[in-house]
């Protein structure tokens, strides 16, 4: 297969001003394309962000350009050696990409596929996953082979909307239900001095998702991992919300958390809600996002709309935001596929030309 496009690797912490006003006005176009009335994140956070040492992850960028424009950007990560879940996680690549939409169909897309086969190959990463939200993005990755292995869906709620007597009600019934566990609340960021306790009981909620049929390791969280990400927060200015209940005994058994960002202050994302399966059944999921639902609603005035990310298959927690009148925004899906199958797809493709 012949190809005239070459990507080229970019190291975020040393690029130059011409790199970022390309990035950030193919970054702008992607934005306009796929979600034109959300407000987008300053340059200032996104390349803060991206020039941070992580050293937790490891991330590959590749960038596509022609004459100061950028054609495609490419990114993928992986976990780094040693860091925490790396014997679960070693295997896997997480990638994402897009080319310019007046370039598409010119066998750009299709020139990331040496690439992720050399970084594969280089670190021993035998499964690759892309994320996908667009049509074009099904259609090239069902050409390539892969597979959804994953659905779910971007789910809104419109704050004009809720019945906020229902959430007064879910609050008092999950109180009363539940007289002996303790409602806790924080806001801005966790106190250092519970990340100890905290870090493995998140850990173990997070590993109750449903995964459907993805090949995913462990999720682990420790103490360095979250102060790391709260250090990452501060250099944007966002602030966390939690809210979680806890039993007689000090087990956490149901979590909610949320983000607020003050350069997105109409939408407020919502991170992760998890009741442990022993403590399922006693409202303490509806108890949870109903509190934090009121206790953001009044702390955020101009808030218009709650977002957040669910597998289609959680039909709990779709259950009970649909009930709070979430709606689906966007559908999604995380293809797979083994290195082998790539390698065997790019030989084919090299036959055919
Ligand atoms: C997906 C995407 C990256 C493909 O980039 P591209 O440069 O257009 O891809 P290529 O030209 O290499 O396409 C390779 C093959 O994929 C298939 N394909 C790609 N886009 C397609 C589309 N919109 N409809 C049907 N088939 C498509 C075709 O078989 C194509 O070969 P052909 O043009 O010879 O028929 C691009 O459409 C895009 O940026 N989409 C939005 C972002 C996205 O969805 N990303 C996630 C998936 S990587």
């Amino acid at each position: 297969m012949t190809n005239r496009w070459t990507p080229v690797e970019v190291d975020a912490t040393t690029a130059g001003p011409d790199f970022w006003t390309r990035y950030h006005a193919y970054r702008r176009l992607r934005h306009a394309e796929t979600r034109p009335d959300d407000p987008i994140r300053p340059d200032r956070v996104i390349e803060d962000g991206m020039k941070r040492n992580d050293p937790f992850e490891i991330h590959y960028r590749y960038e596509i350009s022609n004459g100061g424009k950028m054609l495609s950007w490419f990114t993928a990560e992986a976990t780094r050696p040693g860091a925490p879940g790396y014997d679960t996680n070693k295997h896997l690549l997480w990638t994402e990409g897009s080319v310019h939409r007046d370039h598409r169909r010119r066998g750009i897309g299709r020139s990331w596929i040496p690439i992720v086969l050399e970084i594969m190959d280089r670190h021993s990463y035998t499964t690759v996953g892309i994320e996908c939200e667009e049509e074009s993005g099904h259609a090239f990755l069902k050409w390539i082979g892969a597979e959804a292995k994953l659905t779910g869906a971007e789910n809104r709620l419109k704050l004009a909307d809720v019945d906020w007597a229902v959430m007064r009600r879910w609050v008092e019934e999950g109180r009363k239900g539940s007289p002996d566990t303790k409602f806790e609340s924080y806001d801005g960021r966790l106190p250092e001095s519970m990340l100890e306790d905290y870090a493995p009981q998140i850990s173990s909620m997070l590993n109750t998702i449903p995964f459907e049929d993805l090949d995913h390791g462990e999720i682990v969280e420790t103490p360095a991992m979250i102060k790391e990400w709260f250090a990452r927060m501060d250099m944007s200015g966002e602030a966390g919300h939690w809210m979680m209940t806890r039993e007689p005994d000090g087990v956490i058994s149901g979590i909610t958390d949320m983000y607020y960002a003050p350069y997105s202050p109409t939408i407020v994302h919502q991170g992760f809600t998890g009741v442990r399966p022993d403590a399922r059944g006693r409202g303490l999921g509806k108890w949870l996002k109903a509190a934090m639902a009121i206790h953001l609603h009044e702390l955020y005035p101009n808030a218009e709309w709650f977002t957040t990310d669910n597998a289609g298959s959680n039909a709990p927690m779709l259950a009970i935001n649909a009930k709070m009148g979430f709606k689906t925004y966007r559908v999604g899906s995380e293809y797979q596929i083994t290195r082998d199958r790539l390698a065997a797809r790019l030989q084919e493709l090299a036959g055919a030309f």
